[in-house]
Parts: C-alpha cells; structure tokens; sequence
C-alpha cells in the first residue's frame, strides 16, 4: 500500500524532537455539519463520534501523551433537552463500547469535570472505565465531561481556602504548582497545543488555567470532517511554532540574556 499524505506528514512529526506532549481539542461543529445535510443536529454528535474514534488512533500513532477531548461543557446543559440525552447516551454507550480497545490499545481514561452532576448509573460506568484503564501507560484519554474553567478554578481556592483555615497550610505554601496539584487536571502537563474546530475563535471556559501559554490551531473544518490528516497537519504546524515564553531567542533557539 503506497504511503498517504498522512503517513508523510506522520513520519515528519516523529522525526523531529519537540513534539507535543499533551493536545486539547474543542470538538466543534457537529450541529453546522449536520445542518448543512438537512440532519438533525444528533446526527452530528453521531458523525462527532467517529472522529473521535479516528483522532485517538492518530494520537496513539503520533506518540502525544495527554489528549484532552471537551466532551461536555457545564454551559451545554443550556441545550434542548432531546439533544443533552442524545449527547449523554451517546457518551456512555462510546465508552462501554470501546472499553475493550481502550485496554488493548493500552489507553488510560481519565475525566475531569464534575462527575457528581452526571446521573449515577452513567457515572458508574465512566468510573469503571476510569479504574480497568488506570495502570495503562500509553496515551492517557482525558475526557471534559460536566466541565467548566471556572468552576475547576474555584473548586480549588475553595480546597486550598479550606486547608489554610484548618492550619494545614501556609499562606506561603500557595505557588502555581501546588496550586496546578489542586485541578482536576493534576498529574498531565498542561497542554502545548490546542486544537478548535468549525473556525469559533473562543476558549469557552476550557482549560482557562492550563493554556496560559498554550499554543492555538483554528480549523475551519468541523468536527465530523476532522481526520488523521487534519490532526497531523495542526501537529505539524505546532513544531513549526517558535515557544518563547516571554523570553527573546537566538537563531538556535535558545533564550538570549545578552
Ligand atoms: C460540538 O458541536 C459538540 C458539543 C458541544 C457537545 P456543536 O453541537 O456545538 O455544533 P455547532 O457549534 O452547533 O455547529
Ligand atoms: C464548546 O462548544 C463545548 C464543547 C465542544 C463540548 P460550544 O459549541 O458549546 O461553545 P459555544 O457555546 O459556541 O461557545
Ligand atoms: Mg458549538
């Protein structure tokens, strides 16, 4: 079989030394695609599926770490009540399904999001995925289910506010590390590229914490149409992006005091 586009484009990435490390995707776009066909907007959650399905495969092929999907946002429950239950079946029914794979393909599952909002018996089931994939060492699946940046935000100067008041801990003890440790995105590096399809140029209250500094790919196309090729292609575009933090660079690269 002769090698795509895509297996090019796979081979590059591989070969250079600063890949990304963890990717976040705001799937977008699924009720566009499905209006543009005369569909229902469910028909695009369905389609949204399949892409999910391909673009965790390409993650795995591309040796990314982390990838965070925005599966759920707290503001979605603002929804028709028809389309939330046709997302949330959808949810629970891909993850029971694919749990199999999951574990196969040495996938660990993780959430973050509030997992108390989320009916029990669905809750369940996520948490079971979560428990059978945890010793996994391959790419760590972290879903945003029930999620929101503030909220995740606040969550945490609560705890903290909690334990300074109860003298567990000091006033000084509060830097951003610790502070990152008190998020329900602990134990993954924050995010190096973020991926927004159906050309929305917002963060919607995702990841407003992690992606101080992350680096952003609009893609026109939605979310549906989203496949391997367009993923390499933003993580090809990502190694192509100079990271300066703040600093200046010389022509290697390297940050210039002088
Ligand atoms: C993203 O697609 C899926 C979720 C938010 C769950 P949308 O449903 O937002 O699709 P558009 O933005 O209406 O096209
Ligand atoms: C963000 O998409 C949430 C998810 C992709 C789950 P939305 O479609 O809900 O965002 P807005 O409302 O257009 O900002
Ligand atoms: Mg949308």
């Amino acid at each position: 079989m002769p090698a795509s586009a895509a297996d090019r484009a796979l081979k590059r990435i591989l070969s250079r030394d600063n890949q990304a490390r963890h990717v976040a995707i705001i799937m977008d776009g699924n009720g566009r695609w499905a209006k543009k066909r005369g569909l229902p907007r469910t028909a695009g959650h369905k389609e949204g599926v399949k892409a999910v399905k391909r673009i965790v495969e390409a993650a795995v092929e591309a040796h990314v770490e982390a990838l965070t999907l925005y599966a759920f946002s707290v503001e979605n429950w603002r929804r028709p009540r028809i389309e939330v239950a046709a997302i949330m079946h959808l949810l629970y029914e891909t993850t029971k399904r694919e749990m199999r794979e999951m574990v196969e393909k040495n996938i660990r599952l993780t959430a973050a999001g509030d997992l108390d909002g989320l009916s029990p018996r669905r809750r369940q089931i996520l948490l079971k995925a979560i428990e059978k994939t945890k010793n996994n060492t391959g790419l760590t699946l972290n879903l945003a289910l029930n999620y929101s940046g503030r909220a995740e935000i606040l969550e945490a100067v609560r705890k903290i506010a909690a334990e300074v008041s109860r003298r567990k801990l000091a006033l000084e003890d509060i830097d951003e590390t610790m502070f990152a440790g008190y998020l329900q995105t602990d134990g993954l590096p924050d995010p190096d590229l973020l991926i927004r399809t159906s050309g929305e140029y917002r963060l919607s209250n995702f990841l407003l914490w992690q992606t101080s500094y992350t680096e952003l790919y609009i893609t026109d196309t939605f979310w549906p149409d989203f496949d391997r090729a367009h993923f390499f292609a933003a993580l090809e575009d990502y190694q192509k992006r100079e990271r300066r933090f703040g600093r200046v660079l010389d022509r290697e690269g390297r940050p210039r005091k002088s």
